[in-house]
């Protein structure tokens, strides 16, 4: 790898760097295996999710990249998705080649708010930050929910960090919607396109947020998002 086409993300996954760099986007290894999320979530759902869906996002923005302006092989995903939705002119198709950035950026961000024995509650400075934001975790549950089962057709739920405010915030967004766009970084997020759980679940949306939230949600990703969120210039996190 070029060092020089490092471009620093603002999102690192426990054990694993969730990092991307200038295009060609590469399709991202899942961090566990097809099964692993059984029974909650099947091994045919995670094969078709990862490999048809999540590849041909991928497969789809580095081909509207290479058609468009060179400046854009330079940028990262964050970097795209921002300036596409700040108007800036890429030469190619803006609408497309933001959707297929954010979803190829968005699922990586999904398959690492996940793990295989997950659930429970979050610990440590997430868990007191949630506290102080939201008044309680079934507080915070209560409004996650809600947003992944209110979102209207195909979409995400969040939870992400807004520096402006210094506070947590639950967001829902559409189609291949990305808080990054609005100023807020991703701390968490629930796929709730029916892709990601008919097989599964069928209609029964309800049943497959429940079962991420009970088996499956990986607080560890989101407390070290959090942490990295805050952190001061020295590396360390600020009290809030
Ligand atoms: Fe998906």
């Amino acid at each position: 790898m070029n060092p020089h086409r490092l471009i620093v993300s603002a999102v690192v996954a426990t054990g694993s760097s969730v990092v991307t760099y200038a295009a060609p986007f590469e399709l991202p290894s899942l961090p566990y295996g097809y099964d692993a999320l059984e029974p909650f979530i099947g091994k045919t759902t995670l094969l078709t999710h990862h490999l048809k869906h999540h590849a041909k996002y991928v497969a789809t923005a580095n081909t509207l990249i290479e058609s468009g302006s060179a400046l854009l092989k330079n940028l990262s995903q964050e970097q795209i998705m921002t300036a596409v939705s700040s108007g800036v002119e890429l030469h190619t198709e803006n609408v497309g080649l933001f959707n297929n950035v954010a979803q190829s950026w968005n699922h990586n961000f999904y398959w690492h708010s996940m793990k295989p024995g997950g659930g429970g509650k979050p610990r440590g400075l997430l868990a007191d930050k949630i506290e102080k934001d939201f008044g309680s975790y079934d507080k915070l549950m209560g409004e996650i929910e809600k947003a992944a089962m209110t979102t209207f057709g195909s979409g995400w739920a969040w939870l992400g960090f807004d520096k402006k405010s210094q506070k947590l915030v639950v967001t829902k967004t559409t189609g291949a919607g990305n808080p990054l766009t609005d100023g807020i970084t991703p701390m968490l997020t629930i796929d709730v396109w029916e892709h990601a759980y008919y097989l599964d679940y069928q209609e029964r949306r309800q049943n497959y947020v429940n079962a991420f939230f009970a088996e499956l949600v990986n607080w560890d990703f989101a407390e070290s998002n959090f942490i990295a969120a805050t952190a001061n210039d020295t590396g360390e996190t600020e009290e809030l």
